[in-house]
């Protein structure tokens, strides 16, 4: 007989343990092992009892600590021994978080899963600049976009439809590629004055925010260390000047730099 207790693929937010929803705090509270990510940091596992089991299985820039197949097989096991299974996540569990790969592996043995969302890092970053995603008029959609490509692979992406002079685009795993990111988009002609923000550790107490124009983006992007979690939002939504921005409404302890 398959469990009937689901594992739980749970949103942890960007990393300030206020941005949890009430559900995620719940399930952490109650889980029996906890699987999670890298970005997952402290002030969020410390929710957990002090009884449960914390597995990392965290990935970060291309460092990986355990396959994916391992997690998926480490998952349904502990699923199957009986436990609570909390699969903690950064930000949202449906965006670039290969979950499907989780739910497919997990419901194969007949274990139920269920998901709780989480605050992904574009509504961090964005809440941090105090911007908008969207601006009506200007920027009518919005584009999540992993700028991630295997080693030795290309990134692969529509360099037209991104450089859509309506579009707000989010890059989540950008920093590397962004150099790249910002010559092909210029080149498929989106404007070279296109305003960009760049968030660094969004919500955390080491949070930057570095704002400036599609061209300088490899400029502006050159400093940050690889193990800092990056995104990157393009677009005339996140303001070209920072005295359009609302600049001064911002808490004082968030560092702001403006390149223009
Ligand atoms: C594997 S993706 C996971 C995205 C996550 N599921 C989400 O919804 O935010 C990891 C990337 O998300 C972005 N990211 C996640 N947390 C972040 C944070 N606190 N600050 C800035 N970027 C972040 C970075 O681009 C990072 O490389």
């Amino acid at each position: 007989m398959p469990p009937s207790e689901p594992v739980w693929l749970v949103g942890a937010g960007p990393g300030d343990p206020e941005l949890l929803t009430r559900k995620a705090e719940r399930l952490i509270t109650e889980a029996d092992i906890i699987f999670h990510d890298a970005l997952v940091g402290p002030a969020i596992l410390d929710f957990a009892r002090p009884q449960t089991e914390l597995v990392s299985v965290g990935k970060r820039s291309g460092r990986h600590s355990k396959d994916q197949d391992d997690i998926n097989v480490l998952l349904a096991e502990a699923a199957l021994a009986g436990k609570k299974v909390v699969r903690l996540k950064g930000g949202d569990p449906s965006i670039f978080g290969r979950s499907t790969e989780e739910i497919e592996h997990i419901a194969a043995f007949g274990i139920p899963v269920r998901i709780c969302p989480g605050i992904t890092a574009a509504s961090a970053a964005a809440a941090s600049g105090i911007a908008s995603l969207t601006l009506r008029g200007l920027a009518r959609r919005l584009t999540f976009v992993t700028a991630h490509a295997r080693k030795g692979e290309t990134i692969d992406l529509d360099w037209t439809a991104l450089a859509a002079p309506d579009t707000t685009l989010a890059v989540y795993m950008g920093r590397a590629a962004a150099p790249t990111i910002a010559q092909r988009l210029i080149a498929a002609g989106r404007a070279a004055d296109t305003p960009v923000m760049i968030a660094v550790n969004v919500s955390l107490p080491d949070e930057r925010l570095i704002r400036g124009r599609l061209d300088a983006l490899a400029f502006l992007t050159a400093t940050i260390s690889d193990d800092d979690p990056t995104l990157l939002l393009i677009g005339e939504a996140v303001c070209k000047r920072l005295s359009s921005c609302s600049a001064g409404l911002l808490p004082p302890k968030k560092t702001l730099m403006q390149i223009s």
